[in-house]
């Protein structure tokens, strides 16, 4: 059985790539982030096809995975990065990134970001308040520089995914209310330091349909003509990321048929000229990775049956945040399943929130190890050291070589910055 091309079962053991997962547990313990370079490619490729030979930007959105290693081989294929804070940028910068296909997206820059931001001459500020647009201009004329921008504009569209991850619609922070683009942009052309280069959007995440898209851009493109009619004339156009994965049984948005959609539209309003980037993060590594744990305890209660595991919500926050699902897979699965029993998967965490699965048959003993598949995006990023917790290490599989690309966290250093009082 397959899981991913990259996490499949051979002679009844779940590898990744050519490695099995018994094998890593073994060596580096668990709670273990697993990737599979190949995966990150192959999630790579998917763009690069679709984008043909057009003139497409692809920003990885590295909040969903910002390990260095994973950005080293993105920069390699010669993705961009779409950052949302200093940390982020810093992270960009000591992998060599190029920074002029960097992005900075989010709704709350601090003038050190800022600055940081165009001293390194990122390609583009996607502004998204009129006061920022306003600190961002002083900030470019204290600095010496000039800051090239687009406004991240909130075209009021629904993208048909969970409300916390929804961000193109008008309760939410994000973005400038498209009604009021046109007078904010003509407030941009008007500041010192300022230049106009693109418009931006980004209407959430885990996005399964191609409609949301097309909406939001029908709404850029009237935006785009009547910037034109007032002298406004942009270079690129962003749509941010979105595009949801195959957690279960989902269908999926491919990058082909968008693009093509998308370029058509633009064609059939001559602006075809126009440079399109996206900033994808969960497409290009959710399905990279798994996260592996193994079973501590098994508990029945009257109503419920409970397999305790050493990863907890502090290592996937996602499930008990959002209501997420992500598959579970043993390692190497018992082949009787007449004994499978209904379980929740949950973690040591002093909170009832504290679970992983809910409601899933398996035939489980102590020891065993657990892959929670689709946990390349925003499980690494989201971990918190909660419970006094280590950090669990990330191992990038290359093949039959597992690379450690971070270590687990010692205790020592959990506590090394603290200081008592006398
Ligand atoms: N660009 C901007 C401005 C964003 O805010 C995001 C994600 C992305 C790009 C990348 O979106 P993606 O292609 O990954 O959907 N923690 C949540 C997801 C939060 C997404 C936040 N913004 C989760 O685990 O589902």
């Amino acid at each position: 059985m397959t899981v991913s091309p990259h996490f499949e079962f051979r002679d009844g053991v779940l590898h990744a790539e050519d490695l099995p997962l018994t094998n890593l547990a073994e060596q580096f313990g668990t709670p273990l982030y697993v990737y599979s370079r190949q995966a990150l490619h192959d999630a790579w490729e998917a763009y690069r096809t679709a984008a043909r030979d057009r003139d497409v930007l692809v920003c990885f959105g590295m909040k969903a995975n910002s390990n260095l290693a994973v950005l080293n081989e993105f920069r390699k294929l010669g993705s961009g990065f779409d950052i949302v804070s200093g940390g982020e940028l810093a992270r960009v910068l000591a992998i060599g990134g190029d920074a002029s296909k960097i992005v900075f997206s989010g709704v709350g820059k601090q003038v050190w970001e800022m600055q940081a931001a165009l001293k390194a001459g990122v390609k583009c500020f996607n502004v998204e308040s009129e006061a920022e647009l306003v600190r961002l201009s002083e900030v470019a004329q204290q600095s010496g520089a000039v800051a090239r921008i687009s406004l991240r504009v909130n075209p009021d569209v629904d993208a048909q995914t969970h409300p916390y991850i929804s961000t193109g619609l008008k309760e939410n922070k994000f973005g400038i209310a498209i009604e009021t683009a046109v007078a904010v942009y003509q407030h941009a052309a008007a500041l010192p330091n300022i230049e106009i280069v693109g418009v931006d959007c980004h209407i959430g995440s885990q996005i399964t349909e191609i409609s949301p898209y097309l909406d939001a851009l029908d709404k850029l493109i009237v935006l785009i003509k009547s910037l034109a009619d007032k002298g406004i004339e942009l270079k690129h156009l962003d749509l941010g990321g979105g595009i949801g994965i195959r957690y279960t049984d989902e269908t999926l948005l491919s990058p082909t048929v968008l693009l093509d959609k998308v370029f058509q539209s633009l064609e059939t309003h001559g602006l075809s000229h126009l440079q399109l980037v996206l900033e994808p993060g969960r497409s290009l590594v959710g399905n990279s990775g798994v996260l592996l744990t193994t079973v501590e305890y098994l508990k029945h209660s009257e109503a419920k049956n409970f397999a305790i595991v050493d990863a907890a919500m502090n290592d996937l926050l996602r499930p008990t945040l959002y209501d997420a699902w992500h598959s579970v897979e043993a390692v190497v699965p018992r082949e009787n399943t007449a004994n499978d029993t209904v379980y929740d998967i949950v973690g040591p965490i002093c909170e009832s929130g504290d679970w992983l699965a809910r409601d899933r048959s398996l035939h489980l003993e102590q020891g065993d190890v657990l892959a929670i598949m689709s946990a390349g995006a925003y499980a690494f990023t989201m971990a918190s050291q909660y419970n006094t917790r280590p950090r669990a290490a990330e191992i990038m599989v290359d093949g039959l070589n597992a690379h450690v690309v971070r270590p687990r966290e010692t205790l020592e250093s959990l506590f090394a910055m603290e200081t008592p009082l006398d």
